[in-house]
């Protein structure tokens, strides 16, 4: 039996490619002192990964050169000696980009196949889902009766964002996305109220279009010109939920900022970041309040899988250039 595990191999500078990157082949490895050993069948690729591509400070340490990344993985327990732990289960784990993981017992969670698709604790029900969740209700302050706009609304989080706040009451949402099979997705599948392709002309004056009378709270996936056209349609006591900018995640050079700050003053508004592993808390109420609108469809969600370890590299590459619908997922 043999392993194969996606290496960093340099740091990348502006779009990461091909050659950054190296799928190696291992020895399946030897789960040691409180570990298991996991087959994985699915495994997450996620834009913050980029971040740790690169060796500036963050919340997460970069990942190490000539080494296996890391990531969200879900996958079956093939050996373990841990009482709890039995061949069969299904955990989801960190130790992602690799087809076999040594697994520390303790950090990794059982899943439930029977309960709910495999791939969903990755998604919908995982860690997007909590971000949608946290980022809306607790750092954006949702409250019934508010107009949303997210950006990145056809993304994992964006997706998410947009119908939790139709659930719960939003008098209005407006989505952006990248293509216009996307923004059809968002008020047809979605229930968007509104929505809008932000390739296809200023966002600021798109944004005005859609919501005529303002905005309330507008959760941040992209940053750069999305974060400037908020700004400048927030209402007062408006609420802006920093979650992510990816527009800038493969800049050189520091991104401008928005010229409009000032307009703060005048709505006395707020623009918070988050992370979502400050928000763990919130997941038993997450899990208990979505589960069951994921169950009857009420909240809908899709995935763009990508087939086989030789191919995570390429889905990653793609959740950076706007090929997912939905969460970006490889199945191995
Ligand atoms: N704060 C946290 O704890 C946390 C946790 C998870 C995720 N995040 C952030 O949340 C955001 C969404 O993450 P996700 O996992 O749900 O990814 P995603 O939205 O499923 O995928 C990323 C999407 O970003 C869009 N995009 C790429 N380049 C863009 C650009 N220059 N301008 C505008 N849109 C662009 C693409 O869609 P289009 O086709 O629409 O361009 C792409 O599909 C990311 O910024 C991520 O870093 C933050």
């Amino acid at each position: 039996m043999s392993n194969r595990e996606w290496h960093l191999l340099s740091r990348p500078v502006g779009v990461p490619t091909a050659e950054d990157f190296e799928l190696v082949e291992t020895a399946v490895p030897t789960p040691g002192e409180g570990q298991v050993l996991v087959r994985n069948e699915y495994l997450s690729v996620d834009p913050y990964m980029r971040g740790r591509m690169s060796a500036a400070k963050s919340y997460a340490t970069p990942f190490a050169l000539g080494e296996v990344m890391q990531g969200g993985a879900v996958g079956e327990v093939v050996a373990s000696d841990m009482a709890g732990v039995a061949v069969g289960d299904h955990l989801l784990h960190f130790e992602g980009w690799r087809e076999y993981a040594a697994v520390d017992a303790k950090s990794a969670v059982k899943v439930d196949p029977e309960a709910a698709p495999l791939s969903t604790y990755l998604g919908v029900l995982g860690m997007t889902g909590l971000t949608a969740y946290a980022g809306l209700l607790r750092t954006a302050s949702f409250k019934e009766g508010d107009t949303v706009f997210v950006s990145g609304a056809a993304g994992a989080v964006g997706s998410q964002v947009g119908q939790l706040a139709k659930l719960k009451g939003a008098s209005r949402v407006i989505g952006s996305a990248g293509s216009d099979e996307k923004v059809r997705l968002l008020v047809e599948e979605y229930g968007f109220d509104a929505a809008f392709n932000y390739k296809s002309g200023p966002v600021g004056e798109q944004l005005r279009e859609a919501a005529p009378d303002g905005i309330d709270v507008y959760f941040d996936n992209v940053g750069g010109d999305h974060l400037e056209a908020a700004i400048g349609s927030l209402r007062l006591g408006g609420r802006i939920a920093v979650c992510g900018m990816i527009s800038v995640y493969n800049n050189t050079e520091p991104a401008p900022g928005p010229r409009n700050l000032a307009r703060l003053i005048q709505t006395r508004g707020r623009i918070e970041g988050f992370l979502v592993g400050d928000h763990y808390d919130l997941q038993p109420q997450f899990v208990q309040e979505v589960g069951p609108w994921v169950a009857s469809g009420a909240l809908k969600y899709r995935e763009t899988v990508a087939e086989g370890i030789e191919n995570t590299l390429e889905a990653f590459l793609g959740v950076l250039r706007g090929d997912n619908t939905g969460k970006m997922i490889v199945k191995l």
